[in-house]
């Protein structure tokens, strides 16, 4: 079998061989590839901070097949039980007190109180995590800092030789990361935009705090500069100067330019983000200009990846 399948039934039950053997496999989901491995087996665990070259701080989300699994690792509140009926499967993390007994490895959880927990919506995704039965930590398949994979090819390209088996479910739907919420506190507080919008989940909640920029410690994976092209990103373009390449959005755009959503659709331009600063990237261009997305909706999540990506390095 080469390293990169597509789901299947041989495919899946390798992954799934690969993974009780401790060994790490990348999957796709919804919002963005992301490299597997036991929950439960602090070895296991310790190799996906390897192979991202990972700072070891920063927690890691363990992935289940339903909200069941969910509720043996993490504590549920009635909070947690709306958001899950209605998002689950679905692009929401949510960070809850973590249930020692669950037995997720303290080196995923960066031995936390907490854990972050989601059920990814993609039938391989969903396959997988059935059959193995156990939470998969799972960051996003990448090396870190670096921009997200949404496509098994993205993944072989970062991490090929670090991972046992890449499980190539297409290219992913959503495009940015799942929205992490922590409902640790009184009040819910939105530590990473994400693919369910805050809108979204204030239509539940109520109040929902935002999480500030200096708050890295309760989301560490929030460092400043992350998603990093090689070429510098500068934002709020309305062209592209000379030497630069342009990053479009919206009707107005240049003609010929590659454009995020030409109809100014904030799902489909978050759908395309990573790729496209990828291909910008590898025309060898020193800067990347992309042009103002709104503030709403997937805009948030996308903006915020944008401005991490732009962070002066
Ligand atoms: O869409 C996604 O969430 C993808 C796919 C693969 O599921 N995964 C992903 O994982 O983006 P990662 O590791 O790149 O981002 C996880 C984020 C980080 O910002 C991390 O700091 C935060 O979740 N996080 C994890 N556990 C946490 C915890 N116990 N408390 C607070 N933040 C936590
Ligand atoms: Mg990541």
């Amino acid at each position: 079998m080469s390293r990169v399948c597509k789901p299947s039934l041989d495919s899946l039950k390798a992954a799934v061989d690969f993974l009780q053997a401790g060994q790490l496999v990348a999957f796709p989901t919804e919002t963005v590839y992301g490299l597997g491995a036991d929950a439960c087996n602090d070895r296991a665990v310790a190799q996906i901070f390897a192979a991202k070259g990972r700072p070891s701080f920063n927690p890691l989300i363990a992935h289940v097949a339903n909200v069941e699994a969910a509720r043996r690792i993490a504590m549920f509140d009635s909070r947690a039980e709306s958001l899950a009926t209605r998002f689950w499967p679905g692009p929401l993390t949510l960070v809850l007190p973590r249930r020692p007994e669950g037995g997720v490895s303290l080196l995923a959880t960066a031995g936390l109180d907490t854990v972050a927990v989601r059920v990814p919506d993609h039938p391989a995704a969903l396959d997988l995590l059935r059959a193995f039965n156990r939470p998969v930590a799972a960051p996003s398949a990448n090396p870190s800092g670096r921009l997200s994979p949404t496509t098994a090819r993205h993944v072989d390209e970062g991490l090929g030789d670090k991972t046992a088996l890449i499980l190539d479910g297409g290219p992913c739907r959503v495009g940015v990361e799942s929205t992490v919420l922590s409902l640790v506190g009184k009040t819910p507080c939105l530590l990473r935009p994400g693919g369910v919008d805050l809108e979204s989940l204030r239509d539940i909640l109520g109040n929902v705090d935002v999480a500030s920029e200096s708050s890295a410690i309760l989301s560490p994976g929030q460092l400043e500069s992350h998603y990093a092209p090689n070429a510098q990103v500068r934002l709020n373009a309305l062209s592209a100067n000379h030497g630069e390449v342009l990053l479009a959005f919206g009707p107005e755009s240049p003609p010929g330019a590659l454009n995020l959503s030409a109809t100014g659709d904030l799902v489909e331009a978050a759908s395309h983000l990573f790729d496209y600063l990828r291909q910008l990237d590898k025309t060898g261009a020193s800067v990347i200009a992309v042009m103002p997305i709104p503030d709403h909706g997937l805009g948030l999540a996308i903006n915020d990846r944008l401005k991490r990506a732009a962070f002066d390095r």
